[in-house]
């Protein structure tokens, strides 16, 4: 028998208070302080990479209609100005008023629960091959594991092999409850709709700074979970970019 889980999902979550939003009252005074308190990882006891963030250039219509997924890498390094400028304006800080609330990206409720995690694959310009994450605050990268990358590595990662020419990827995960506390099941329409904005803002800076991209739905997850030393279940990978 086959059961449509997508249709069961989306019902099953769909909000019957006649009210929208959830229950959420309006007045935001109500609120427990956890719904407005945004939660980010750190690893303080890891070395950060700061990064810079000069602007990417190109008109906007142009970048839009110029954006293709690519799967022809030569697996030149990406140098930290350009891995800098595409993290900033994919899923960076952009204000710093009220303790970073704003981002490149829309996040449902402001609840911001994605991470980014990238491998570099291929080292270069101060940052060595290995796995990193991207350091919302101080807009750097926490530098978790350095170590060297090889084909065949790439390979239990991602599936496809033009993946394995690439000089790095970019795995967004998801930390479940910072939505669903405040959203219930609803929230986790709201984490894949904002993955999705992250998505096409790499595309389009990546377009701009002349970089290959290509979202990968090959991926093994377990393996990337474990590399990443996440449990899949509070935290899960749930999209990933390979660029070169
Ligand atoms: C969520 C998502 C997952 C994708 N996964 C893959 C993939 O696993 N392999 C692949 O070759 N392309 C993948 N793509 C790229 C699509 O094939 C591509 O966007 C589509 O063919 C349209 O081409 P364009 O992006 O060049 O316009 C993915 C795209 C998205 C949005």
């Amino acid at each position: 028998m086959h059961i449509d889980f997508s249709g069961l999902f989306h019902q099953s979550s769909k909000d019957r208070s006649g009210e929208g939003g959830v229950n959420i009252p309006l007045d935001s005074s109500l609120w427990p302080v956890e719904w407005k308190t945004l939660f980010y990882k750190q690893y303080p006891r890891f070395k950060t990479i700061t990064l810079g963030d000069a602007r990417p250039r190109g008109d906007l219509s142009n970048l839009i209609r110029s954006r293709r997924s690519h799967r022809d890498f030569a697996g030149r390094p990406l140098n930290k100005a350009r891995l800098g400028t595409l993290l900033k304006y994919a899923c960076g800080t952009t204000s710093e008023e009220e303790n970073g609330y704003h981002r490149a990206q829309p996040s449902g409720g402001g609840r911001y629960p994605l991470e980014v995690y990238p491998i570099i694959f291929v080292g270069g310009d101060g940052i060595p091959s290995g796995l990193y994450h991207y350091n919302i605050k101080e807009h750097g990268l926490d530098a978790l594991w350095t170590r060297a990358f090889v084909k065949e590595d790439i390979a239990e990662l991602f599936t496809y092999p033009w993946a394995q020419n690439a000089s790095c990827a970019l795995v967004i995960t998801a930390v479940f409850e910072r939505n669903q506390m405040k959203y219930g099941e609803r929230g986790y329409r709201q984490i894949l709709i904002e993955a999705g904005a992250i998505v096409q803002n790499i595309y389009l800076v990546a377009t701009a700074l002349g970089i290959k991209c290509c979202a990968i739905d090959g991926v093994r997850e377990p393996e990337i979970e474990r590399l990443l030393d996440i449990d899949g279940f509070s935290e899960s990978a749930i999209c990933s970019l390979v660029l070169g």
